[in-house]
Formats: C-alpha cells, structure tokens, sequence
C-alpha cells in the first residue's frame, strides 16, 4: 500500500484543467482479435501502467507515477478496461427483469407492455431513468443504447439524466402504431411531432445522439415505418435501433404482416432503415442473403447472450455473422436478459458458442463489448479504448472475488486464460471504481480510494509474473 498524500504537497486540481491518473494492469484492443486466437496482437496488456485523463480526456499512458499536482487514484493490482458499452437494452425494463414462464411475444404482453406503460407518468420515468443509469454505471457500463418507452418524457428523463452524469447515450421514442396496447401506441403524425422536438432537443448535445426507435416490425404500420426511414434519410447522423429475428413466432409472424417482403430484414431495408447507423438486435434467425445485406450497409448485430438464453429465442451464429463481415457487439437486452454485467453477457455468449460448435475467446467477447461496439457506433475517437484523445471513460475491477476465482486465478498460466476465468466468473461485484469522462461515477461502497504519491512505484504489491504475457 502507497503512503497518504503529505500535508504539503501541491493540491491536486479541480475543477477545469482537472487531472487524474489511475494505476491498474491496463487492458484494451487495438484491433479486432482474430476469432479463436488466444494470442492476439490485437490485445494491448500494459500491467502496473498510470492512465493520465485531463478535462475528461485520456492524455497518457506511462509507467511512472505523475507528479502530485495530479489526483492519483491507486489500483495497482487491479484491471483497468475501457468503460463497457451495451448497445441494446431497455431502461423501463428493470421492473421485469427475471419474469417467469413465457417466450418474447407472452412475454412481451404479460410483463413487458404493462410496466412500460407505468412510464407515461413524467415523475416515474425520471426516478427510472436515474435508477437505471446509476445500475449501469455500477456494472461497469459507460455508455449505452438504450430504448425508454413510446412516451416523450420517457426519452427526456433519459437523456437528461445521462446528462447529468457525463454519459454517453444513444436513445430515442419508441415507434408503436399497431399490435400494442392502446396506451402504447401513437400514430404517425404524433409520433413525427414527438420525434422531431426531441432530436432537436437532444441529438448531438454533449454526449448525447438520437436513434429512430422502430420497436419491431409488427408494432409497426408500413407509414410509420416509411416515417423513420424518412428521418434517417433527411439526417444520416440519427442513429436507428429494432430487434430483428429474435424468435421464430415473431419471424413468421413478420412474413404473415409483411407478404410482400423477403425476409424480415428486408422490411426494414425497403423502408430504409438499413444503414451504416442501423443497431439489429438479435439477428438469430437470419439467412446468408440477409447478412450479406447488413455487413455491405455496415449495420450492426447487437447479440444479447442472456436474453436469448431466457426467453429460449436461440443460438445466435456469431461465426457466419463475422465471417459476412458485420459489426458484433453486445447487449444485456435487460429486461429479456438476466443481466446489465456485460461480464455475465460476456459468459453466457461463451456457452452459447459452445452448444453452436465454437469457441469464444475473451478477445472476442470483450473487445465486442468495447472497442468492438465503439467502431461499430463510429465512435471509437470518443469511447470503447485508453487511446489518449478518447474520453476517460474507465472501470477499475478486482481481477478475481472470493476464493474460488482467486485460487483459478493464482492457477493461470497466461493471460488469456486468467482474463477468461474473469470474464466466466466475475460479475458487478467485481467492480471498484467507474470514471465518466475522468470523474469517478461509482465506487464500490466501503472502498478506500489510495489517493498516492507513488514517487516509488516499488512500493506496489507485487506483481504477478503470470499476468505479463499474452
Ligand atoms: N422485441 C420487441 N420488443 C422487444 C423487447 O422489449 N425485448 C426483446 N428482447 N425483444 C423485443
Ligand atoms: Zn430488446
């Protein structure tokens, strides 16, 4: 343990020209790791390395302690990855998360619908919004695309509240015409209105931009889908999020409501709303054709591992998808997934993978759930690393709790397999400290932050030889 900061030493500053410096093994990707390599150039391992963020950017990294006009915030010992992005989960699902008994469309119906609905009140939806941006940040997540319900003040709660904590988020109004309780659903002219206030209210204000919310293609008519494809083509800078073939009811479902189309994507392609800014949940249930399509838009597929698993929707083929050439990232999908841990997302991928026949490193899994997800958004200059110019978006994490993980840890002999018993067995607890944009955000309760002079790295606890290699 490093010695207290002494009585006269320079202050650290506050305030503007602020500076921090956090000390971890350092963990991000340079690149995206080859599928099923374990030994990755792409993997960037820097142990017992200082991350120096100024006004909330990343401006170093180095191995030596900065001088004490810095906060020196000491992890030495622990993980230091980039802030995790979730790119598919719902913020007024919280209330539902873990409902028994049914697939998506029950599901949907008997809990979904009815706690969405409770969000037409303005004070419930602040108080849900802000609930549920503090329980991402106190898994280890950063940034997010997040749908809130139909209702307007369900998407200004949200956006203001990530404001308010320095987030990045991707949202917008959920689009329902059809096949949704009367409560939520509005029609077309209503839902332009609603939409075009809040883009100007919101997208591209700090960290903040706007998706075109398509729910799915059967809550929607083909004018209110003709409507979405409209805004993304008169502002290609609007993100657009749905779910697609998630569950084999729903695609036929999709091919009784949509004759004339295809397959279920290409509801969405012939109303324009497949785009290089297009965010696909699920994409289980796609054929080659339509992967080509998505991959040649350079859309993305945001797999949600947990979600898939409980509500038994299916195996997603995240071998065919890469290998089509398509942005993977991933998602908790809360409520439908059992989890807001990307980690515990990151392990129920693995063992999908396994029932598909194939291996998911960590690599893999982790750089989709950061850098992966930021190239996938176009965001990678802002999120998803520790490259200096990104936003000091950074979590501090205990490589193994409790003595199971840390006798299998103490048992590794490489990195990847240490950081794979991490991803298999750690969790939100596992989380020390978030940073947004150089602010510390959460910290673990109870936990003493080692504000250090570190003039002497040497003091550190020592470091394990395992942990050095990739
Ligand atoms: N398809 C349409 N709406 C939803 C939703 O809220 N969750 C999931 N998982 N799938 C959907
Ligand atoms: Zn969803």
């Amino acid at each position: 343990m490093t010695a207290p900061p002494s009585a006269n030493a320079p202050a650290p500053r506050a305030g503007r020209g602020e500076r921090i410096a956090i000390r971890g093994d350092l963990l991000d990707f340079v690149a995206d790791p080859e599928w099923g390599a374990t030994d990755s150039p792409a993997v960037r391992f820097r142990p017992d390395t200082w991350v120096l963020a100024e006004d909330g950017r990343i401006v170093g990294v180095q191995a030596d302690a900065p001088d004490p006009t810095w906060q020196r915030d000491d992890h030495a010992g622990r993980l230091v990855l980039p802030g995790f992005v979730d790119t598919h989960v719902h913020s007024a699902q919280l209330d539902v998360i873990a409902s028994y008994g049914t697939e998506l469309l029950d599901w949907l119906t008997t809990h979904t619908f009815p706690a969405e609905a409770r969000h037409r009140d303005g004070a419930h939806a602040e108080v849900a919004a802000a609930h549920f941006l503090d329980a991402l940040l106190a898994h280890g997540t950063t940034s997010a695309v997040v749908f809130p319900t139909v209702h307007a003040a369900s998407v200004d709660a949200l956006f203001a509240a990530a404001e308010t904590r320095g987030m990045r988020l991707v949202a917008g109004k959920v689009l329902m015409d059809r096949n949704a309780p009367a409560e939520l659903v509005d029609d077309v002219a209503t839902g332009e209105r609603e939409m075009e206030a809040l883009v100007a209210r919101w997208h591209g204000r700090h960290r903040l931009a706007y998706a075109v919310t398509v729910r799915f293609a059967p809550t929607s008519s083909r004018e209110q889908l003709a409507l979405a494809g409209r805004l993304c083509r008169a502002d290609p800078t609007l993100y657009m999020q749905t779910h697609l073939a998630e569950n084999r009811a729903e695609v036929r479902w999709v091919h009784e409501l949509f004759p004339e189309a295809r397959s279920y994507l290409d509801v969405y392609a012939n109303a324009g709303l497949l785009h290089a800014k297009s965010v696909f949940a699920h994409g289980i249930w796609l054929d080659d054709a339509d992967r080509a399509a998505i991959a040649a838009a350079g859309a993305q597929i945001a797999h949600s591992p947990s979600s898939n698993l409980f509500l038994g929707s299916g195996l997603f083929g995240w071998r065919a998808a890469r290998d089509a050439g398509i942005h993977v990232s991933l998602a908790s999908d809360v409520g439908g997934g059992t989890s807001l841990s990307m980690l515990r997302n990151m392990a129920d991928a693995y063992k999908i993978q396994a029932l598909a026949g194939e291996r998911l490193t960590a690599w893999t899994a982790l750089h989709a759930a950061t850098r992966g997800a930021a190239v996938a958004l176009g965001l990678a200059g802002e999120i998803g690393s520790l490259e200096p110019g990104t936003l000091a978006d950074v979590c501090v994490w205990d490589p193994a709790a409790g003595t199971v993980a840390t006798r299998r840890a103490a048992a590794a002999r490489s990195l990847h397999e240490r950081v794979f018993a991490w991803m298999t067995l750690a969790d939100e607890r596992n989380l020390v400290a978030a940073y947004v944009a150089g602010k510390a955000r959460y910290r673990r309760r109870g936990e003493r932050v080692i504000l250090s002079e570190a003039k002497d790295p040497g003091v550190a606890p020592p470091r394990d030889p395992s942990l050095r290699s990739g």
